[in-house]
């Protein structure tokens, strides 16, 4: 199974993120309590950072095979976040990285954790990676939370988009499929 194009959670449908999905991952970006942890100083993402973004993660689809989903709810359809595996260069060190964001109405109830469990099992069976990273603020605890619940470790402190990161790895051995 390659890592697929469109992907399910227990209570999640996800899709390859394209240029369709702009206005769902403005509502994202324009989001103070996402914005606070996404980019520096906080700042809500503008929506023509957005519209780049978008293309900058079309392109990566094209040019990796891989990348990030966008999220609904299998009840009801309501947009939820993105998330999924992008290529990195982190402290010199080229990987696999794991990302999610979810809209804050939708904090605390799973989702996050759903999406970093359906994108570390892409990237070791689609992709067959051996290991995959993750990083974030220090401040970051709910994402260091969904780290922990999914199986990464802490490894050392780094310096990612200017701002000192934590950085967390997870190896294929070390991780565990919910029973
Ligand atoms: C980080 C984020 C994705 C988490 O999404 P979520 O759907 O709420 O995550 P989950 O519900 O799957 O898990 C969150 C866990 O963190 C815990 N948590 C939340 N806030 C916490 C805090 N301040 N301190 C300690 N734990 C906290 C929750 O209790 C939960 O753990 P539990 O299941 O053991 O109770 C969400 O806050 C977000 O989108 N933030 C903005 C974008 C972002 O930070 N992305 C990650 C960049 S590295």
């Amino acid at each position: 199974m390659p890592y697929p194009e469109e992907v399910e959670t227990p209570r999640l449908r996800g899709e390859r993120i394209d240029s369709r999905h702009f206005d769902e991952i403005c509502q994202l970006h324009r989001d103070p309590l996402v914005a606070a942890l996404l980019t520096a100083g906080g700042r809500p993402v503008a929506d023509q950072v957005t519209r780049e973004g978008l293309e900058r993660h079309t392109g990566h689809w094209e040019r990796h095979g891989y990348g990030f989903w966008v999220f609904r709810a299998k009840d009801g359809g309501q947009f939820i976040g993105r998330g999924g595996l992008g290529h990195y260069e982190v402290a010199g060190e080229e990987m696999a990285g794991l990302s999610y964001a979810v809209v804050s109405g939708e904090w605390g109830r799973g989702y996050a954790t759903e999406i970093a469990r359906v994108g570390v099992e892409a990237g070791f069976e689609g992709l067959g990676l051996e290991w995959i990273g993750s990083w974030t603020l220090e401040k970051n605890e709910a994402s260091k939370r969904v780290m922990e619940k999914v199986g990464f470790r802490y490894e050392r402190a780094i310096e990612f988009a200017e701002l000192p990161h934590l950085f967390f790895r997870l190896r294929k051995a070390w991780y565990k499929r919910p029973l």
